[in-house]
């Protein structure tokens, strides 16, 4: 990444953000229209702590409601957002309402990606609202649930790092993002799944494409190939089931009624889409934030009980998604009128930093209590792989500190972050080997 497109210098103030946008919807005030664009985790930076550029978004004088100009293009319509601007929420407790308010927020036809190619089946669960949600959160917690982890995944978690962990100890070196954060939750969830393992290349090329590539050509591609390969494997696991998750999926019922074609692709899709880069992105910035904060790295290898505690902190100070939320029905909000068919942006970097809610925010501290972060959202849709991405990433500081000493960045590393789920394709790191 060449220094120029590393930003030094972010807004400060609300005059700084604020801009015309005459195509907003009449209702909203104009002094209530900003452009965000900087807060949205494409711009990088070489901060320790890479989302400290949003956290005055959070600040008394901030206006509750904000409304961010659309940056251009409709193809964040289709992850939830607006192609005529949406409003943003930065502080706590509206992002806590934002999320758990079911009656005037909705989260119907978020993530639906599939929309692209002319596919009409949800995402289930996320793009469902409650009470159809319900049934669907049920039937898949019982496979995602902390017993089910510490049962069936933990023994195959720890195989994974042991052989992973084992081939880099004596090299004194890795590519902590692109050869390790990128394949270790990979592995684990491609096997949980029962994907066979020779798709792994492949997956993570449509994934990247669906989610960054920013082209609607190669997004729709990217599905095509994606929902052709998940459809044939659906169809392979009803002919032959096995212990896997996609097959106790497509074999399932609910009260004994079996699932419809849509809701098998519906499930398995977006268990596909939320399961794959997601904790990599978060591994990779938890091993840049020790090894530029070597401190950190020493309280937790002579503390390993703070790992726990540690997990929760990288998840609160690096919320890698910011979820978007419906308008249900017109109400009015913090002196706003809001329109049934709004889009609301909720800003977890600003909410996950709020003096209100937690003290000293700004400080990593893995003894802080009732630690209740967004990163992995709150409400009906809060994150299904939360267990397993938690264990994995417990499991993970356990193993490393066992066998790796103190890691710093290779001389001359390129640090800087996208403070989002792109986040750091390299991070070359190195220790001393003894
Ligand atoms: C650190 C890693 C992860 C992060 C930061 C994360 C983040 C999130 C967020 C922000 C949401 C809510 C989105 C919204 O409300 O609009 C969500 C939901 C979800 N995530 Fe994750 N996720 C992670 C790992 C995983 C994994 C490993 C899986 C699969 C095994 C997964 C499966 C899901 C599912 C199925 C939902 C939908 C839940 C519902 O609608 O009831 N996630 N996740």
């Amino acid at each position: 990444m060449s220094e120029s497109n590393v930003a030094t210098a972010w807004p400060t103030k609300l005059d700084e953000i604020r801009v015309d946008y005459p195509e907003a919807p009449p209702h909203v005030p104009k002094d209530r229209i900003v452009d965000i664009s900087f807060a949205m985790g494409n711009v990088p930076n070489d901060l320790v702590d890479p989302y400290e550029p949003f956290q005055w978004l959070n600040g008394q004088d901030v206006p509750r409601l904000l409304y961010n100009k659309p940056a251009g293009g409709g193809l964040g319509a289709i992850a939830g957002g607006s192609a005529t601007g949406n409003w943003v929420v930065s502080h706590y407790e509206d992002i806590d309402r934002v999320y758990c308010d079911n009656d005037h927020f909705s989260n119907k036809g978020t993530a639906e990606f599939q929309r692209l190619i002319g596919e009409t089946f949800p995402s289930i669960p996320l793009g469902l609202d409650p009470p159809e949600h319900t049934p669907y959160r049920m039937f898949l917690t019982q496979f995602l649930g902390p017993a089910t982890i510490t049962r069936v995944m933990e023994p195959m978690i720890r195989e994974v790092l042991d052989e992973m962990i084992g081939e880099i100890a004596d090299k004194g070196e890795v590519d902590m993002a692109w050869d390790f954060a990128r394949v270790f939750p990979v592995r684990i969830f491609m096997g949980m799944m029962g994907f066979p393992k020779d798709m792994f290349d492949d997956f993570l090329e449509w994934e990247w494409n669906i989610l960054h590539s920013g082209s609607l050509e190669k997004m729709q591609w990217a599905l095509k190939s994606v929902l052709d390969f998940l459809r044939g494997f659906i169809a392979e696991k009803e002919k032959n089931p096995d212990q896997f998750l996609t097959s106790l999926i497509v074999n399932g019922n609910i009260k004994g009624r079996t699932f419809t074609d849509d809701e098998k692709i519906g499930m398995v899709w977006f268990l596909w889409l939320g399961g794959l880069d997601t904790v990599a992105a978060t591994i990779a910035q938890m091993f840049r934030r020790m090894a530029l904060q070597p401190e950190i790295q020493t309280m937790l290898r002579n503390n390993p009980e703070l790992i726990n505690g540690a997990v929760e902190e990288f998840l609160r100070t690096q919320p890698i998604l910011s979820s978007a939320r419906r308008a249900t029905k017109d109400f009015e909000w913090h002196g706003v009128q809001i329109k049934a068919g709004d889009s609301f942006s909720c800003l977890n970097p600003a909410g996950n930093f709020d003096p209100t809610r937690f003290e000293n925010p700004r400080e990593f501290d893995p003894t802080r209590k009732g630690n209740r972060h967004f990163t992995l959202v709150a409400g009906v849709h809060s994150c299904l792989g939360g267990h397993l991405a938690r264990r994995e990433l417990r499991l993970l500081l356990d193993e490393w500190f066992k066998r790796i000493p103190e890691f710093r960045p290779k001389p001359g590393a390129d640090t800087a972050v996208f403070p989002g789920l792109m986040s750091i394709r390299n991070l070359p790191l190195v220790w001393d080997v003894k």
